[in-house]
């Protein structure tokens, strides 16, 4: 697990950020959480280092920031329904998961959680998530929830078995939430998100 990014590197810098993600396909899976809006900040900082960023986002999601948003920021089609071909007539699931470098799941909620660690795939985002080989694509869970829901134990049972399965996490952090609690479940800041994503790429240092 990362936390906070503890080195000097400005991991929201165009100078950090394009010797590891320039040329390099992310997948940016956003599930339903009010942190959603500071995934918008990481899309925008890894387009501008020249990944080719796809979006897909769960129902619930899109009823916190619209697809277009992500649409414009990644300059991609944006994937919210497991029943939609935007582009071919391939099963979408398979093709994206073949070609991400690298996927993140930002807000990571404690649905999805669940679902990842149980091997679910109801929605699009878990199910091109079940499709992606992990020793080939690391895949990166940004936990994001309130921190009674971080403390449940069917929660950290969940936390505990995703990370047996190979996910890694980033965060979560303690702090101010949304719900006006302070504790742990805090979505960790972009700055720390897209380090985690470097050091699961092999880049960054001390490996996420
Ligand atoms: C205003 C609001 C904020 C929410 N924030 C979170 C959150 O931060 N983390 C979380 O795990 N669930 C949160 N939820 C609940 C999820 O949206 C809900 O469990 C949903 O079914 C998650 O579906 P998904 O994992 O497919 O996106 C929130 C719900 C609402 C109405």
């Amino acid at each position: 697990m990362t936390n906070k990014a503890d080195d000097n590197t400005d991991w929201l810098s165009p100078a950090a950020l394009k010797p590891v993600f320039d040329g390099r396909s992310v997948l940016v899976c956003i599930s339903g959480g009010i942190a959603v809006y500071k995934v918008c900040t990481v899309v925008s900082r890894l387009a501008q280092a020249g990944a080719d960023v796809t979006v897909c986002m769960t129902k619930a999601a899109t009823e916190f920031v619209s697809p277009i948003t992500f649409q414009a920021l990644s300059g991609n089609p944006v994937y919210t329904s497991s029943w939609e071909h935007i582009e071919s007539s391939d099963p979408q699931h398979i093709a994206l998961a073949d070609r991400c470098d690298v996927a993140l799941v930002a807000p990571c909620t404690m649905n999805t959680l669940s679902d990842l660690a149980h091997g679910k795939t109801d929605s699009v985002v878990t199910l091109i998530l079940s499709a992606v080989d992990r020793k080939r694509a690391p895949v990166v869970l940004a936990p994001a929830m309130n921190d009674g829901m971080w403390r449940q134990p069917s929660n950290q049972r969940n936390v505990e078995q995703a990370i047996a399965d190979g996910f890694t996490l980033v965060g979560p952090g303690d702090g101010w939430q949304a719900c006006r609690h302070v504790g742990t479940g805090r979505m960790s800041e972009p700055e720390e998100i897209l380090r985690g994503l470097a050091c699961a790429l092999g880049n960054g240092g001390g490996g996420a």
